[in-house]
């Protein structure tokens, strides 16, 4: 038994030092290194990380390298920059940052080659954002929005790999060669991912959130609080700053903490927006202000279907249940001036507001804090991480199945990297055609590729299809969607109306499509719950749904569009009978998926109401029955020679390919080894899980946890400390 060790240890060394030197010279993520954890020698781990959490200097330096190595999907900023408002701090703080006191750092994530900045693509993307933090004690939300930061950057720039810009259409080697090179950078990262979990659809999925969103990132709201490791900004408690159920107009938007994030919101239209802070754990939403105590928000049906959502994403572990979920006023305590209730009705709850005339910092404009109809109304969640502010590294977690909340990896980083996530997921409804009679495309969103014409979709999302075949059996999924109320499959031949009517980005008319398209007949269920209504989904985000097409009707040459549509969370409209003020839901996020009606806009961004949401469309060419496939791709990014069309993933392949590859490589240099190296692997996987589940254990035991309890609320709220 050892010498079997012993050997398949020294073979694997030797393989992997292989892999890991290509890795070195070729990984598209840049420099950072994950740190590696015991068994170095076994490639599966060498790439887990233990999250630890991040410091001020090390947030600076990092949001910097992402800013100079990924400028397709990142802008930096700070408020002084951005707003023009000064820093809190004297010299002796961040003394990284120029000048006196801290910067405050505001990250954007989009992705600039798909949507430009300034295009009409760009100003229709949902938006999202995400605060690190307000007491600067309280350090688990920075280390989680960034560590999640990290994974959607590292995940698009994968999945962007080959660029479909590269794809040579001629006999040029130059391209030919660039384009060989993306391939292999594309097997390379995706190796990578897969081996601390992030799998083909997880990878999918991910690139898929960064790339029709807009994310605005503000890890260290309270940068100076943060760096000294104190609540305050300086004495004044950042989150009792905010224009919300108080009376005293010189006692709001004192500190630069609040100034930052009040110039970020009205500046965009969130639609869910997540406050990260510690010292209990809870994930909390209106109403959360001594006027409301005892009812519920306008909007309580959906914050309670979302938070509930999030704390069954993010889960627990042995010792840490889920995030109980609730009001703040109960779970939590009501405060004068948050900034969660301000958020959701600084705008449109006028009697609770004032506008604010502080007098620090040389004062600040007072109509800065006087709103109209389209600012605000955000669901901005209280998501407090954990009993203790700075938890032990050993309970963070680490990167091994980040996206899973059901492993002993699972940790007070790792769950919210999750939840964060999810607020990606949820901000808006999405529809995607994903197979053709069991031929599942390759891509579902590539990004950095314009989506600005029709063409890039029409191109992309396209078979062919023998003419052979009389009926097609087509899957979607739905996802960004908690409830699908009913969805539905429309096709038809492609016409110059359609091709007026469709973008790869825009949502099309109802009613024009109806005019023109069949509907396809349901196989199944037309309604169920979504992807994220209970636990964690298995397999990719979406509900899947299929339906049957009848093309027997169509000819060789004939392009058919093919485009699925959804109804969702229509009951997100219904409202419990203790709901005060008595008015309708009054958040974008509800509005948008229930009320036509609903339109707001400001510079960079537009909401607009509608109840039927639309698939970018697929397109299939009906081809001659002697082509060789009855189904293909007719541009994947990876040669559909090796893809058969009864394969439910194109992907599976393409690993096995590689596997095969290897396998052979390993065979022919080291023939005799084979069933000595198969074994000792068995052997060493398995010791090594042992090994993993004790550390694990050894962590969870060592940690004394008090539980979470809403008895201990009135204690929490004598102190406010929270
Ligand atoms: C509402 O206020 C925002 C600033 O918060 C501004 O960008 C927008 O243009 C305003 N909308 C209207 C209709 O005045
Ligand atoms: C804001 O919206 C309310 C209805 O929600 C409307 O009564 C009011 O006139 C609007 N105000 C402005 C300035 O558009
Ligand atoms: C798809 O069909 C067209 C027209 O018959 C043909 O030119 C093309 O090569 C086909 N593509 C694939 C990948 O088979
Ligand atoms: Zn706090």
């Amino acid at each position: 038994m050892i010498l079997f060790i012993g050997i398949s240890k020294w073979v694997w060394c030797l393989f992997l030092v292989q892999c890991w030197s290509q890795h070195v010279r070729s990984s598209p993520f840049g420099k950072r290194r994950y740190p590696s954890v015991r068994y170095r020698w076994i490639k599966e781990v060498t790439t887990i990380q233990e999250y630890e959490l991040w410091d001020s200097h090390q947030i600076k330096e990092e949001l910097e390298r992402w800013a100079s190595h990924y400028p397709q999907f990142v802008r930096l900023t700070t408020s002084q920059d951005a707003y023009g408002l000064p820093t809190a701090g004297r010299a002796e703080d961040c003394p990284f940052d120029e000048g006196d006191g801290c910067k405050n750092y505001i990250l954007t994530v989009q992705d600039f080659e798909a949507y430009p900045e300034g295009s009409e693509a760009s100003r229709h993307l949902p938006e999202v954002l995400w605060s690190g933090e307000l007491h600067g004690d309280e350090r688990v939300g920075p280390t989680a929005v960034l560590e999640a930061t990290s994974l959607l950057l590292s995940a698009a720039a994968c999945e962007a790999l080959p660029r479909r810009n590269l794809m040579p259409d001629g006999d040029d080697e130059e391209i030919q060669k660039a384009w060989e090179r993306e391939q292999q950078l594309a097997d390379t990262c995706r190796t990578e991912l897969r081996q601390f979990g992030i799998e083909d659809q997880h990878r999918k999925w991910l690139a898929r959130l960064l790339s029709t969103r807009r994310l605005v990132v503000v890890p260290t709201a309270n940068a100076l609080g943060y760096y000294r490791s104190q609540r305050t900004e300086n004495g004044v408690d950042a989150n009792r700053d905010f224009p919300f159920d108080l009376t005293d107009p010189k006692q709001c938007m004192t500190t630069i903490a609040g100034r930052t994030l009040n110039e970020v919101f009205r500046e965009h239209l969130f639609q869910l927006s997540l406050t990260f802070h510690g010292g209990t754990e809870v994930v909390s939403y209106e109403w959360g202000a001594p006027s409301y105590e005892g009812f519920a928000s306008p909007d309580d049906i959906a914050q309670s279907a979302i938070g509930g959502a999030y704390s069954r994403f993010a889960g627990g572990w042995s010792t840490t249940k889920p995030y109980i979920y609730g009001n703040m006023n109960e779970l939590v305590y009501p405060v004068r001036g948050g900034m969660e209730d301000w958020a959701y009705a600084g705008s449109w709850d006028p009697d609770r507001v004032i506008a604010c005339e502080p007098d620090s910092f040389g004062g600040y404009p007072k109509e800065k804090t006087i709103y109209n109809n389209s600012t605000l109304r955000v669901f901005n969640m209280l998501i407090e991480t954990s009993h203790k502010k700075i938890p032990h590294k050993s309970t963070l977690g680490t990167s091994m199945d980040v996206m899973r909340s059901d492993t002993e990896a699972n940790g007070h980083v790792s769950r919210n990297i999750r939840l964060a996530l999810l607020s990606l997921e949820l901000v808006q409804p999405y529809l995607s055609v994903s197979s053709i009679n069991g031929y599942s495309f390759t891509d579902d969103i590539v990004p950095q590729y314009p989506q600005e014409d029709l063409y890039s979709c029409k191109v992309t999302k396209a078979l062919n299809v023998s003419s052979a075949l009389t009926e097609l059996t087509i899957q979607w999924t739905v996802g960004g969607a908690l409830h699908i109320d009913d969805t539905q499959l429309w096709y038809g031949k492609w016409d110059d109306a359609l091709m007026n009517e469709l973008s790869c980005w825009s949502q099309p008319s109802a009613e024009m499509l109806k005019d023109v398209l069949t509907k396809a007949s349901p196989i199944g269920t037309t309604s169920s719950k979504g992807g994220f209504a209970s636990g964690s989904p298995v397999g990719g985000a979406g509900a899947t749904f299929s339906a049957l097409i009848d093309t027997s009707s169509f000819e060789v040459g004939d392009e058919i569009i093919v485009i699925a549509l959804a109804e969702v969370d229509k009951g997100w409209k219904d409202q419990p009978k203790n709901t005060k003020p008595q008015v309708p839901p009054q958040s974008h996020i509800v509005n948008a998926r229930t009320n036509p009606e609903w339109y707001h806009e400001v510079d960079g961004s537009v909401i607009q109401g509608r109840i039927q949401w639309f698939s970018t469309p697929a397109t299939l060419h009906v081809v001659s029955s002697s082509s060789s496939e009855s189904v293909v791709e007719t541009q994947s990014r990876y040669k559909p020679s090796n893809v058969s069309p009864t394969s439910s993933s194109a992907e599976t392949h393409e690993r096995k390919g590689e596997a095969f590859v290897k396998i052979t490589t390993l065979l022919t240099v080291l023939a005799f080894f084979g069933a000595i190296l198969l074994m000792g692997q068995i052997i060493l996987k398995r010791r090594f899980r042992i090994a993993k589940r004790n550390r694990v254990l050894q962590y969870v035991d060592g940690e004394s946890v008090e539980l979470p309890g809403i008895s201990q609320k009135n204690g929490y709220a004598d102190q406010e400390i929270l």
